[in-house]
């Protein structure tokens, strides 16, 4: 008998792209409204979309693998030198690279629960075992329980802020809890794919947070959510040092970011006032979407991001499906209790209305 492929090994992991992302002829079905994935409803800033265009042109040739004209606006903006950045094909590659170089076979990872699911995946995709540690009643993580839940076999130390999907965000004083008291041989990540919305609200500043800290670090973003970029696939890790960036390059497929993507990014980093027009229109919403969930009886969690996630006195799978009957997609999750809860993306006004009127006949 020859080997078999241990497939096994991936049998209670969720597969990616159920049939509900199927796209016909490419484009999504205009009569869904998508409120599940935390997409931006708005389209790109005009000015990405004409440099997507003109990048078409020369798709014959490789892109730029050190991705470095969005490396340098970047590296302006932060303060950070272009040689701790680095590209991935969106910020999910780069929470893979994380794991696949901080993590070794049957070391652990400290993670908030509920949150992004792909980063435990990887975790036990580098041969690690994820520890997860409940987050707070307002939905944002919990640092001294995390904290307590570190040994010394503890490899990597996972926030995110904005939390997904439960969208609390931590204070300055729990990030700098962090900083000082996660190991100096621990990868403390930090993912900040719902960064600009945080930041629109007034949250801590955590790159400068981090700056003091003795061991490695990482703050993880993405163009995929404030700048409307998700079908590009684009996002980024700003590392606490050259070396870590190194690391997280080599894991890297050979020019993961597309020449439309990096043209993309470029173009709407440069156009602040249509990404301060998306935030702006993003906040009010969502104020106006909590207000109308919670007179629908509704407990919302408090979000810094474009999402809120809602309990309700029903199951949660049941609302959801009943709503995707009608055209309407949202995100039904087992937690925290036998009714689970809806995480639902702040969509246009228009969208957000016919989710309303929706969820109102549902419930
Ligand atoms: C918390 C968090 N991190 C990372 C990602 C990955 O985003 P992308 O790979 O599109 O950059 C997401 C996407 O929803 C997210 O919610």
């Amino acid at each position: 008998m020859g080997r078999s492929i241990p497939l096994q090994r991936f049998d209670d992991m969720p597969v990616m792209a159920p049939h509900i992302f199927q796209e016909h002829d490419n484009q999504p079905n205009p009569n869904i409204i998508r409120l599940n994935l935390n997409e931006n409803p708005l389209p790109p800033s005009p000015d990405a979309i004409a440099a997507m265009h003109d990048a078409v042109n020369i798709t014959n040739r490789y892109p730029d693998h050190s991705c470095s004209a969005l490396a340098q606006i970047i590296s302006a903006r932060i303060g950070i030198s272009t040689d701790r950045l680095v590209f991935g094909n969106g910020s999910g590659e780069m929470l893979f690279a994380a794991a696949a170089i901080a993590v070794d076979r049957n070391e652990q990872a400290v993670l908030p629960g509920p949150t992004f699911a792909p980063v435990g995946k990887n975790v036990r995709l580098a041969g690690g075992k994820v520890v997860t540690v409940p987050v707070l009643e307002n939905g944002s993580n919990n640092v001294d329980a995390m904290l307590d839940a570190v040994n010394e076999h503890t490899a990597l130390f996972y926030l995110c802020t904005p939390n997904s999907p439960t969208g609390g965000l931590l204070d300055a004083e729990q990030i700098k809890l962090a900083v000082d008291k996660v190991p100096s041989d621990c990868l403390l990540m930090v993912d900040e794919a719902y960064h600009e919305f945080a930041a629109w609200e007034g949250g801590p500043d955590v790159l400068s947070l981090l700056a003091p800290r003795s061991g490695p670090w990482a703050v993880i973003r993405t163009f995929s959510k404030a700048y409307g970029l998700s079908g590009a696939r684009i996002g980024y890790a700003i590392t606490g040092n050259r070396d870590l960036a190194v690391g997280f390059s080599k894991v890297r497929i050979g020019f993961n970011v597309n020449r439309i993507a990096l043209a993309g990014a470029c173009a709407a980093m440069r156009d602040q006032n249509y990404l301060e027009m998306v935030l702006d229109t993003v906040s009010c919403e969502r104020q106006r979407l909590s207000l109308e969930l919670e007179n629908c009886g509704l407990r919302v969690y408090p979000s810094a991001a474009n999402f809120l996630l809602a309990r309700t006195d029903s199951s949660s799978d049941a609302i959801s499906a009943k709503l995707a009957e009608r055209h309407i997609l949202v995100q039904a999750l087992p937690w925290p209790d036998e009714n689970g809860s809806l995480r639902i993306t702040i969509g246009t006004a228009f969208e957000n209305d016919i989710f309303l009127s929706a969820l109102t006949k549902t419930l």
